[in-house]
């Protein structure tokens, strides 16, 4: 097994990001021997490429950038994530693009399983860098873990693709972020120079849009996944430009990231039920905010992940359709409590349907939240008028989705993803 070294800053990069980045460069330069080469995956995402960035700067071309495409990695304006990663690095002579997309699919698709699904992920990018750090002959693996990927993982609130893994031939793994959140990665990310559009980005999960494919995969499944996170993303952006001027805003009193993440899952459009517990629950905390009772409250045949006293949990998902246009304190009371006491992982509400959707073969929910860390999360108050715009695009574009909701529970009960 290998030795794990987890950088602990003496100085936080927000106080100081040129002291946070020569302590972290002394740390690499110490923890790599003469001569030793340093595999350093970088999957798009800010940690794992500011990981790269500092790697590089320490020991310049015995550092081995490789991107593995697992074919599950998003679009962005219609772009692959391999051609954007690819124009980011162009300093770094080794630096590869590894095309493991057969592999993945092979494996991953046909799961049913959020975990199972997650651990045959895991299985299949652990081989595939495995491979590659054999060819590149390296001993010594760099890894974007952060503060709150450690916690997570030893609360064992998820399998997570990067944390506590064992390589093969890799002697000791490096974790230069491993003291540091979300927002102070930023922070150095800017002050290293990396594009805005590679650092000021959402994050991503390791399984990328496998988790957002809820339930089993199939490629028609996941190429409507990837049009419809695309459409969340851009339109979420457009409406940040609009009303913050800015992709993505902090918030300096709370410290919190606005927002933390938007991006869109898709799931089969399967029989529903109407739980009359539930129906009353949501009916009587709209009558006491004075509101009309629900349209209707459906319970999904369809499990997504929620978590509970810091334990995961599988439960179907609850959708309802208003009457009314009712404020966000009350949506967020109803997302945060009808889930918990229903047995149910999250509430949606419905923004848009077609005429007839039961003919569709896909629902898809648009998530977007608020966080500092993301170990808690709120849904992000994002006007109705945005939504609906969002709504009306995926369902032109895509042709196979009934209806399009939008996720209304904060975490806890619900976790950010889906699965
Ligand atoms: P959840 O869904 O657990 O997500 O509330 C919390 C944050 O973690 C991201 N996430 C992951 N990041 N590997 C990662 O590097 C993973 O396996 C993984 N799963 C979730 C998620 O996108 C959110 O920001």
């Amino acid at each position: 097994m290998a030795t794990i070294s987890r950088y602990n800053p003496i100085v936080s990069p927000m106080k100081d990001h040129n002291a946070f980045i020569e302590g972290v460069m002394e740390y690499i330069q110490n923890e790599v021997d003469a001569d030793t080469r340093v595999e350093s995956p970088i999957s798009g995402g800010v940690d794992s490429s500011v990981v790269t960035k500092l790697v590089h700067r320490a020991i310049g071309d015995l550092t081995y950038g490789t991107h593995i495409d697992t074919g599950f990695m998003r679009i962005m304006k219609r772009r692959e994530e391999s051609e954007i990663v690819s124009g980011c690095f162009p300093d770094i002579k080794n630096f590869g693009v590894v095309d493991a997309r057969d592999f993945f699919y092979k494996n991953v698709m046909g799961v049913q399983d959020a975990e199972d699904k997650r651990k045959a992920f895991i299985q299949c990018y652990i081989t595939t860098l495995n491979n590659e750090m054999k060819k590149h002959g390296c001993k010594i693996i760099s890894q974007g873990t952060i503060k709150p990927d450690i916690i997570e993982t030893d609360g064992h609130v998820k399998s997570q693709h990067n944390v506590n893994i064992n390589f093969e031939g890799i002697e000791k793994q490096i974790e230069p972020l491993a003291g540091l959140y979300k927002h102070e990665v930023r922070a150095v990310a800017k002050a290293l120079g990396l594009k805005e559009e590679a650092y000021l980005r959402q994050p991503f999960p390791g399984p990328g849009l496998s988790v957002r494919t809820v339930g089993v995969i199939t490629p028609e499944k996941l190429m409507v996944e990837k049009q419809v996170n695309d459409i969340v993303e851009q339109t979420l952006n457009k409406y940040m430009m609009k009303e913050y001027g800015v992709a993505m805003y902090f918030d300096p009193t709370t410290g919190e990231q606005i927002p933390f993440q938007g991006f869109a899952a898709t799931f089969d459009n399967r029989q529903k039920e109407a739980p009359d517990k539930a129906i009353d629950h949501v009916n009587r905390l709209l009558s006491d905010a004075g509101f009309a009772d629900a349209g209707s409250v459906l319970k999904l045949n369809i499990k997504a992940t929620g978590v509970t006293n810091g334990k995961r949990r599988y439960a179907p998902i609850l959708c309802i359709a208003l009457r009314d246009e009712v404020p966000y304190d009350v949506l967020v009371r109803i997302g945060k409590e009808v889930p918990l006491a229903n047995r149910c992982s999250r509430a949606l509400i419905q923004i848009e349907s077609v005429d007839n959707p039961f003919e569709k073969d896909y629902l898809v929910s648009i998530r977007i939240v608020r966080s500092t860390d993301a170990i808690t999360a709120v849904p992000m108050d994002v006007p109705l008028d945005a939504l609906n715009h969002a709504g009306e695009w995926i369902i032109g574009e895509t042709n196979k989705v009934g209806a399009v909701y939008y996720d209304i529970t904060p975490k806890p009960p619900a976790t950010i993803e889906y699965e």
